[in-house]
């Protein structure tokens, strides 16, 4: 949501910026920006509405010189995506350049004040209010003195500010400084030789330097060329805590595929290995999960389990609910981490919250992980992105290790997510009874076979294009599944409403019954999730519902399965498998499904309209 990209050293800062742009992309693209500076000539700002391609068009033949610069991504929050509210904004005076991840919440009422002293605004941004406040703060609240202490004008500024940020900040006063500060909204300093990089997240950085630090909230870093100072708002001096960094420049790049989000759906056998490396342990059948040490034991006696999450993560955290009831006994409930947080939920003291996420960074469900904290529950984080401000907040958790997921449409940190929330299920079934040792080591040769199983799949991927093609051109659709594959129709209707905004429902099947089933033509398409389960024979009998009505039903059904593919008008199949872990096999005939589809209509996948990978305001 907004990506920002900085960089000070001796390099030309422009190419720098534009390909971390392009890195960042993901996290909105509306319009896109830089500004320039070196420490002789004033600094220019190029933007225009539109992506960064448009940008790099926009500079081709300017004077894009300069070894300090800031650049933006945005994804529109206050005012439409046009050249005036693109980012960077100056203020009326010129004194401060600034790029903005994040809301103001305050800035009607600090607008209103500004403009009473005299400010004029050209846009509709927040983020123009903030600059402007920079430099009235600047100007009419310190002292001569006061105003050569950059980190002095940033506290006294952001002291006025509610809301969430990530800014990097130039000043005329200081052509010298890049100044990050951080609420909120996530930012990392990479650490170069005689240069620092500062972004969004670590993709821009990497192919300079894998040390980066982390900012925590309140943070304020004043950094130059040759060394960076880091404190908080209550003028604390902080310690840089520089780490390393483990992916590489692959992982991020497309790797011969067309889109990223068809890499990650490949990616799956490999990240699912990933997730499982070191923690399944199939010699020995068992499951160590290093990250839930200290808080084993309560989860094993916990008398509740609460999962919360948004989009994606929530369907993983049903598939979670289901997993830790059917294995563990604990009564489980899912939440939208933003009802969850402004409902007044209930949370007793030794409740165990489990908060998903693939960004680590999702406004609402950070939210909800510092008010369960607050409340005395223990709050345990499955994140994909290492070092975000989730698992920071959170006393135990498990990182998905999905690898970088780039693709707006979550796809492979899905799977990764479900697969940690299994191996949490059974190792705290085995330790509470709800499992037997032999159940729980059927399932450990089940869940090690799973990437197997995907790569078969896979491979069949022109037959799944082929049934795409059928149904290409509709314009609704509904998703039907039963117990553990009723997410999997809700995570298969948001992939393709996502990516080819086709209008896609995922229901309950039994529900269909109760509304739905008014849908059913001769046009529309029913996705039914039916392998072979406790239910199968329910879920038999909603196809027959469902052609009865004439419906064109495809079915995703075990291999062999000779009673709905005598009823459905197409059927993909996968392989036979536990029925709790069918869920990571019957999303990716969905999700590549969507894909045919969305690149069939002409959609842009990896980056549709209206959404943004990473959702940090609420
Ligand atoms: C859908 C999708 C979103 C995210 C949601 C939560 O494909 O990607 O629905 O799942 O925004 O994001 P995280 O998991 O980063 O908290």
């Amino acid at each position: 949501m907004c990506g920002i990209v900085g960089f000070i050293g001796n390099r030309k800062a422009s190419e720098i910026l534009i390909k971390g742009l392009k890195r960042l992309e993901y996290r909105g693209y509306d319009s896109a920006g830089i500004a320039l500076c070196d420490n002789k000539s004033s600094c220019r700002i190029y933007k225009c509405k539109g992506k960064v391609q448009d940008l790099e068009d926009l500079i081709r033949n300017k004077d894009s010189e300069g070894t300090i610069g800031i650049g933006h991504t945005r994804w529109a929050t206050h005012g439409e995506p046009n050249d005036t509210n693109a980012h960077p904004h100056m203020s009326m005076n010129g004194k401060f350049i600034l790029i903005h991840n994040g809301i103001i919440e305050n800035y009607a009422k600090l607008k209103k004040g500004l403009e009473e002293e005299g400010y004029v605004f050209k846009g509709e941004t927040d983020t123009e209010v903030l600059v402007n406040l920079f430099e009235y703060v600047y100007l009419k609240h310190l002292t001569g003195e006061e105003r050569h202490i950059p980190e002095v004008v940033v506290r006294e500024t952001l002291k006025m500010v509610e809301g969430a940020y990530g800014l990097l900040i130039l000043c005329t006063e200081y052509p010298d400084l890049i100044i990050a500060a951080r609420k909120g909204s996530p930012l990392v300093i990479g650490v170069g030789t005689g240069e620092y990089f500062i972004a969004s997240d670590a993709t821009p950085i990497i192919e300079y330097t894998n040390s980066v630090i982390y900012l925590n909230d309140d943070d304020i870093a004043i950094i130059s060329k040759t060394g960076l100072n880091l404190m908080n708002l209550k003028n604390i001096k902080q310690k840089p805590n520089i780490q390393q960094v483990d992916f590489n420049l692959d992982e991020i790049e497309k790797g011969g595929f067309d889109h990223y989000m068809l890499k990650e759906i490949y990616e799956q056998p490999r990240s699912i290995r990933d997730t499982c490396r070191g923690r399944l342990d199939f010699k020995s059948k068992y499951v160590h999960l290093g990250g839930l040490y200290n808080v084993f034991d309560e989860l094993v006696n916990a008398k509740r389990i609460i999962i919360v999450a948004c989009g994606t993560s929530w369907h993983a955290g049903i598939v979670g609910e289901y997993l830790f009831e059917e294995f563990a006994r604990i009564p489980t409930e899912v939440e939208y981490a933003s009802e969850f947080r402004y409902r007044n939920p209930i949370i007793n003291k030794n409740d165990i919250v489990i908060a998903i996420s693939q960004s680590g960074e999702t406004a609402d469900t950070l939210a909800a992980v510092k008010l369960a904290k607050k409340a005395g529950a223990i709050v345990i984080g499955i994140c994909n992105v290492v070092g975000s401000s989730i698992p920071r907040e959170t006393v135990a958790g498990v990182y998905t290790h999905a690898g970088p997921e780039i693709g707006v449409a979550s796809t492979k940190a899905f799977t990764a997510q479900i697969t940690v929330l299994t191996m949490m299920a059974m190792s705290v079934g085995l330790a509470n009874k709800g499992l037997n040792r032999e159940e729980f080591s059927q399932l450990v040769d089940e869940l090690y076979i799973i990437p197997e199983k995907i790569e078969e799949i896979l491979e069949k991927s022109e037959c799944i294009r082929e049934i795409s093609e059928k149904i290409k051109d509709v314009s609704n659709s509904i998703y039907l599944g039963r117990g553990y594959l009723y997410p999997v129709a809700l995570e298969g209707a948001l992939k393709l409403k996502e990516i080819s905004y086709i209008h896609a429902e995922g229901y309950p099947a039994a529900e269909m019954k109760h509304g739905p089933i008014a849908l059913i033509d001769e046009k529309l398409p029913v996705i039914v999730i039916a392998t072979k389960d406790n239910s199968y024979d329910k879920i038999v009998s909603n196809i027959q519902e469902v052609k009865a009505r004439k419906g064109v039903v495809i079915a995703v059904v075990t291999e062999g399965d000779t009673t709905i593919k005598s009823i459905a008008d197409y059927v993909i199949e996968v392989p036979k498998i536990d029925f709790a872990l069918a869920p990571l096999l019957t999303v990716i005939p969905l999700q590549l499904m969507s894909y045919y589809i969305a690149t069939m209509r002409g959609c842009d996948v990896d980056q549709p309209r209206n959404l943004a990978k990473s959702v940090t305001v609420e």
